[in-house]
């Protein structure tokens, strides 16, 4: 039995196959629609969600499976004190296959170890968040066609956004890669992945400003102020709208540079930019639904 914790699960073939699946899934999604007849996947989300809870519960119904769970903590016995561990072992008997969200780093690992189902981390603190890489991955190679040779600008907070963090450690298994990561001051990427970098020997620069790297990117990444890391409301507002992607720094941009965000964007991608065929943050969330379907088969053990 497999778990997904780190998208370093899968090695670099075992994705290549995942997002084959992915890509037929999308051309003939009527070949799979009963592939997962008769399982049952459990989303157990202590965190709120939109993307991530609904995408993986639109895979299962489009595989012909059956969805059950819960979206918040306080509708779970988690709020009469109930742990993670046995959650999981009872969840064992309701359902195949459990994709949890957790506010604790490490949450859904210490369900993994007490499951006898397969446990997806859909998220854990500001840790990882491996399906939303998956997703990531699938949209850079089917958008650019490759997973190699370009210079990515991560951008906004890089401290607390677990899918960047996840995304680095990714992407650094690919050839030629190029990192520009664009934060203030106080929200830059934490040590241990400089260290990583570092080690393995890959470019990469920390900026300031936008302006300044967005003509030289063949992807930008941009990403929200997570608000629910932050101890102090003071330092959220300050921070908060400290870069706002507009029509202006676009026209600054390649004209094959396309832009990702995992979303939910507040205010870092200005709404008139929404229509720029470069994009493609909303298409994306499609890929989503099409590589957890691949992720769900692949778990699940299911051949199409
Ligand atoms: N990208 C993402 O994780 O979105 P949700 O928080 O809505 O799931």
């Amino acid at each position: 039995m497999r778990h997904l914790m780190s998208p370093l699960d899968f090695t670099v073939d075992e994705l290549e196959k995942l997002f084959t699946i992915a890509q037929d899934i999308e051309a003939n999604p009527e070949k799979y629609s009963h592939a997962c007849e008769g399982k049952k996947l459990a989303t157990c989300f202590y965190e709120p969600s939109t993307r991530t809870r609904l995408s993986f519960e639109a895979a299962m119904l489009n595989l012909g499976g059956k969805v059950l769970g819960f979206s918040d903590a306080n509708s779970s016995s988690a709020a009469k004190g109930e742990s993670v561990s046995d959650t999981i072992r009872v969840i064992s008997s309701f359902a195949d296959i459990c994709a949890m969200r957790h506010p604790k780093e490490g949450a859904p690992m210490v369900a993994a170890s007490r499951s006898s189902i397969p446990v997806i981390n859909a998220g854990d603190g500001g840790h990882q968040h491996p399906t939303q890489t998956l997703t990531d991955l699938l949209t850079i190679r089917s958008i650019k066609g490759r997973l190699s040779n370009f210079t990515i600008g991560l951008c906004g907070d890089l401290k607390f956004g677990r899918t960047v963090h996840s995304l680095i450690n990714a992407l650094v298994r690919y050839e030629n890669i190029n990192f520009i990561f664009i934060s203030p001051e106080e929200l830059t990427i934490p040590e241990y992945i400089i260290e990583m970098l570092k080690e393995k020997n890959i470019p990469y620069r920390e900026v300031r400003k936008l302006e300044d790297s967005i003509p030289e990117l063949d992807i930008l990444y941009m990403t929200r102020v997570q608000k629910e890391r932050f101890f102090n409301e003071e330092d959220y507002i300050r921070l908060k709208d400290y870069y706002i992607l507009d029509k202006e720094k676009m026209s600054l941009a390649k004209s094959d540079m396309i832009v990702l965000h995992p979303l939910p964007r507040v205010n870092e991608i200005s709404v008139e930019v929404d229509d720029d065929p470069r994009a493609v943050y909303f298409k994306q969330v499609q890929y989503g639904v099409y590589v957890r379907m691949a992720l769900l088969l692949t778990l699940l053990e299911i051949e199409i």
